[in-house]
């Protein structure tokens, strides 16, 4: 029965068209096309399509297959999934191979669909939604985007999406499911949204899969008498959830791939508004930080992310975590900042000008370059304590910078700014360095164990970043296990990765060093382990040293002699039979 459902999918579509919606393709003689392979870096197409043959294959990678097999792995679904998905492209009904999760999800994203028909058409005719097109008019919203974005009104009753629904017989438990509908104090349900209006909310696919809802302007909601949250949105739902959507991705994928650039704003009105004036690469996250779900989806399309802050936001805490999981995630990022005639947003400066929001994003700064001038502009660098501030700031983001060239080029610049001699920072950033080579348990960072990568909203320090690389290494080839516990000898730490870390260690491992010969894994564990070695070292010294001042400020002559025997334990190994003779 799949077997037909296979052979259907591939008649009714052509691996030019489906191939042509992700990549650019150019005509390469007859019947053939050739595109830049989405599965490995390349400047030089070498990705050929076969349009006799129906099929695809990279001289680069090596890699080739149908249309199914290209579909399946650029939207990262299994078989199953991607054969609906290109059913539905197609207008084919599958005979009923899903499992009853797939068909309860099925359900579900049909009744937000149904949902979304019926805000829709409130927003556009009804005669209780005058003021919502007022506002929608006021935001400079067009009909085009009215109808591309699927906007819609939410009428100001505790059971009018309910009763339409109903007489498409959706039943009250299936729009709890939807999370359309909240339970009564007694019996019965009520609509969710009240009076707003509605974002669809769609997954990578378009399908929609929650709403938000925001308020119009100084409308107070009669049906409540608390204090109204600016917008709303779907709970989680077997079909919704937050942390894994981009708003806009199903519209933005394309431009994101062609342009190989996504840019990430803070709101809906943002996207919207970026979109009806032509800049198509735009999603947001909702107004929260990136999340490594979301970051996986936009890695399928682009490694090169552009983030937008709004004006009140440049800075917070709270976005700038998005940023360390994007790094460490291998994204190339930027920041953009909107000059002040632009506006507070990204939609008020498209609306005002988009070529003001254009030449933004054109502008981006690299993540230090744009931290580097936020730290200057925070802080006054003629003060000695805030001096001592923005060195704080400034060195722990100089630790993510692998190139030692480029980092000793930032501390030269910031010794210059500061008007510090760059010794000073040198030191500091030791002492930065150590500190945050405490790692914390992975509880306290509040997520998910879904997340790949434990503690990656952290900073990471080197010490970390190598310790990891060795424990990808050893989890690749066990058996270089002798060799690090020869070079680290008393250094070397025996761990049993919890499967959280493990999962994590298994794409670092893929990513930096699939298809390596032992040799050349053991070459590198080598290094990695003398790197290991050398910074320990230098942190204990570093840690000991200041150990020492403290017990001398305090006259402690017991604790002096205790520290200043591990002192020249460290420094001079054979006595103690430590490691360290690795130099
Ligand atoms: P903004 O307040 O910047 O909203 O929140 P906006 O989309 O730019 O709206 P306008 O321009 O003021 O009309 C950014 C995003 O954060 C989420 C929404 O997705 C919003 O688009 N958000 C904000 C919420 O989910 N709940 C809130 O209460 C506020
Ligand atoms: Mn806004």
């Amino acid at each position: 029965m799949a077997m037909d459902a296979v052979e259907q999918v591939k008649t009714a579509l052509d691996v030019v068209d489906v191939v042509g919606e992700y990549l650019q393709l150019k005509p390469a003689g007859s019947g053939s096309f050739k595109a830049c392979c989405p599965f490995h870096q390349e400047k030089t197409p070498s990705f050929m399509i076969n349009r006799p043959r129906q099929s695809w294959h990279c001289f680069g990678c090596d890699q080739g297959g149908d249309l199914i097999s290209f579909v399946q792995r650029m939207e990262g679904l299994d078989f199953p999934e991607t054969l609906q998905l290109l059913a539905d492209k197609a207008g084919i009904q599958l005979p009923h191979f899903d499992a009853q999760a797939g068909s309860e999800r099925k359900r579900l994203f049909e009744i937000n669909d149904l949902a979304a028909r019926f805000f829709h058409a409130q927003l556009l005719s009804s005669p209780t939604a005058a003021h919502a097109r007022e506002y929608v008019k006021k935001r400079g919203l067009d009909d085009l985007t009215v109808d591309l974005w699927r906007l819609g009104f939410a009428p100001d009753s505790w059971d009018a999406l309910t009763n339409a629904l109903k007489t498409k017989d959706v039943t009250e438990a299936e729009l709890l499911k939807a999370g359309l509908v909240q339970k009564g104090e007694r019996a019965g349900v009520y609509d969710k949204f009240r009076g707003r209006l509605m974002f669809p909310i769609a997954d990578v696919h378009g399908h929609i899969a929650g709403f938000t809802g925001r308020v119009l302007e100084n409308t107070a909601s009669p049906t409540s008498n608390q204090p109204t949250a600016k917008y709303v949105n779907t709970p989680e739902t077997s079909i919704y959830k937050k942390s894994s959507i981009l708003y806009g991705l199903d519209k933005a994928k394309g431009e994101i791939k062609r342009l190989d650039l996504a840019v990430i704003a803070e709101g809906n009105m943002d996207v919207i508004g970026s979109h009806q004036f032509d800049v198509t690469n735009v999603v947001c996250s909702s107004g929260t930080a990136l999340t490594q779900e979301q970051l996986g989806l936009l890695k399928r399309f682009s490694n090169n992310l552009a983030i937008a802050f709004d004006a009140d936001n440049a800075g917070k805490a709270a976005t700038i975590r998005g940023l360390d999981l994007a790094r460490n995630l291998d994204f190339n990022l930027r920041i953009i900042t909107l000059p002040p005639e632009a506006g507070k947003d990204p939609d008020e400066a498209v609306r005002k000008n988009p070529e003001l929001w254009r030449q933004a994003i054109k502008d981006a700064l690299p993540v230090v370059d744009w931290l580097y001038r936020n730290s200057f502009r925070n802080h006054d660098a003629n003060k000695p304590e805030q001096k001592k501030e923005i060195a704080k700031e400034l060195l722990s983001e100089f630790l993510h910078i692998s190139d030692p060239v480029e980092r000793d080029a930032w501390i030269v610049r910031l010794s210059k700014d500061l008007g510090v001699s760059d010794d000073s920072l040198r030191l500091a950033i030791r002492s930065v360095g150590s500190a945050s080579g405490v790692r914390r348990p992975a509880t306290d960072t509040g997520h998910r164990t879904a997340d790949l990568v434990p503690h990656a909203t952290e900073h990471k320090s080197r010490l970390q970043e190598l310790q990891e690389r060795l424990q990808a290494i050893l989890y690749l080839k066990p058996e270089l296990q002798t060799l690090a516990k020869s070079i680290l000898r008393d250094y070397y730490l025996p761990t049993t990765p919890q499967s959280e870390l493990l999962n994590y260690l298994a794409v670092l491992a893929d990513r930096e060093f699939q298809d390596q010969s032992l040799e050349a894994l053991g070459r590198d564990l080598e290094e990695t382990c003398r790197k290991i070695l050398e910074l320990t070292l230098t942190e204990m010294r570093t840690s000991l040293e200041q150990d020492m001042r403290e017990a001398e400020r305090t006259g402690d002559q017991s604790r002096i002699n205790e520290l200043s025997a591990k002192f020249n334990a460290l420094i001079n190994p054979s006595s103690s039979g430590s490691a360290g003779g690795h130099a």
